[in-house]
């Protein structure tokens, strides 16, 4: 973003800024949409919390002066842990949507995690960018939820996110009280083919909640992993995951890997930090599938301690929102620009030079 002529605003100097700046661009029942949690709010906050009570305890003399942020992961390089978490409804922050997203991923050359819930068909948003993940809610119409399987993989897709931790809507009084609904031109495109593309205004209460409470499968159960792996030769991630006997489970179901996630405090409230549930989580994973986490990560030394603490990479969701709002794939590459510049000067001052590089040690 060239802020180099006097009259230009100058980029927000962090996340924070730039979320202030989003909510002057947004209305107010978007903005409220991207930013809210359920109830009062308390895991949103323990989210973002938690990461900041930690502490690295850095080592010294230990030239850093040539760094790389790149590693491996599900069969994929990427240049960095840190991955697009998904979000839904992208058009309602910018008229390209989903298609920029995919194009600050793609000049990023990170993993986009494309939500069920796009306003842009997932078919142009993986010919836009060839790291693209596909995250899946199921329907009860499971046809619908085999045909998105299918399309996703057809579509050039490199892995199944199944979000296992919101068949039950989370209650956002935010969205109830704006009575959120999808204005007129933006739908939920990929459900179309079930019928399922409108989200309209409804009288006291959220629409998209009243469109999970009508649509989404609370049947949902390790039962249907078996089906869903005959589905598909891509590898499956569980997102939602923050008790370690569930992500043990996950393992013992030939799951390729785990997100510890509590949906970024937006389903269960009080339902703990995805920090404090990280330790426990990948003690009962013991190496065997990655695990990434999200929720509340907002500065490159959160990501350090992420790994540190056993995560292969973190995912972003609201500073993905907030950068588009405010300028487009080009915000975006900004936002999460500016956490990798943060992650690499982070990695310096830590005494580290590569992801690999990073062990509890640096846990003070
Ligand atoms: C989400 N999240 C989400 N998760 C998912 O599996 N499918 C989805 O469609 C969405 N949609 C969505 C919309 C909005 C506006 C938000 C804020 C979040 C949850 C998301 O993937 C992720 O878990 C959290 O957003 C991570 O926390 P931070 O980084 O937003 O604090
Ligand atoms: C949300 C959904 C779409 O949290 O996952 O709004």
């Amino acid at each position: 973003m060239d802020d180099s002529s006097p009259n230009r605003q100058p980029w927000p100097l962090n996340l924070t800024d730039l979320e202030e700046a989003a909510g002057s661009v947004l209305s107010q029942m978007v903005f409220d949409y991207y930013r809210g949690g359920a109830l009062d709010e308390i895991t949103l906050r323990r989210n973002r919390a938690a990461w900041e009570e930690i502490s690295l305890r850095y080592r010294v003399l230990c030239d850093v002066s040539t760094r790389r942020l790149d590693i491996d992961l599900l069969g994929s390089h990427v240049t960095s842990p840190v991955l697009f978490a998904p979000t839904a409804f992208h058009r309602l922050a910018h008229p390209d949507g989903e298609l920029a997203t995919a194009r600050a991923a793609r000049a990023l050359g990170t993993v986009m995690v494309l939500s069920t819930l796009s306003t842009v068909p997932m078919e142009e948003v993986c010919a836009e960018h060839d790291l693209v993940w596909f995250q899946l809610y199921v329907y009860k119409d499971r046809g619908l939820t085999r045909d998105l399987v299918a399309r996703a993989e057809a579509a050039g897709a490199k892995a199944i996110v199944l979000t296992v931790d919101a068949q039950m809507w989370g209650r956002r009084e935010r969205d109830v009280r704006n009575r959120f609904h999808l204005p007129d031109g933006i739908q939920a495109v990929n459900a179309l083919p079930g019928g399922f593309g409108e989200m309209p205004e409804r009288a006291a209460e959220s629409g998209l909640a009243a469109y999970v409470a009508a649509l989404f499968d609370l049947t949902l159960s390790w039962r249907d992993l078996e089906s869903l792996r005959s589905q598909t030769s891509l590898p499956i991630v569980l997102k939602g995951i923050v008790h370690p006997d569930d992500a043990r489970l996950a393992v013992d179901s030939g799951i390729d890997a785990v997100v510890v996630s509590n949906h970024g405090g937006r389903q269960l409230d009080t339902a703990p930090a995805t920090a404090a549930a990280l330790p426990a989580v990948v003690a009962a994973v013991d190496g065997r599938i990655p695990v990434l986490v999200d929720g509340g990560i907002r500065r490159g030394t959160d990501v350090i301690k992420a790994i540190a603490m056993g995560a292969s990479a973190v995912l972003i969701g609201r500073p993905v929102l907030w950068g588009l709002a405010v300028g487009g794939d080009r915000g975006i590459e900004q936002a999460v620009g500016g956490i990798l510049g943060e992650l690499d000067e982070a990695m310096a001052l830590c005494g580290v030079t590569s992801p690999g590089d990073i062990t509890s040690d640096l846990l003070g």
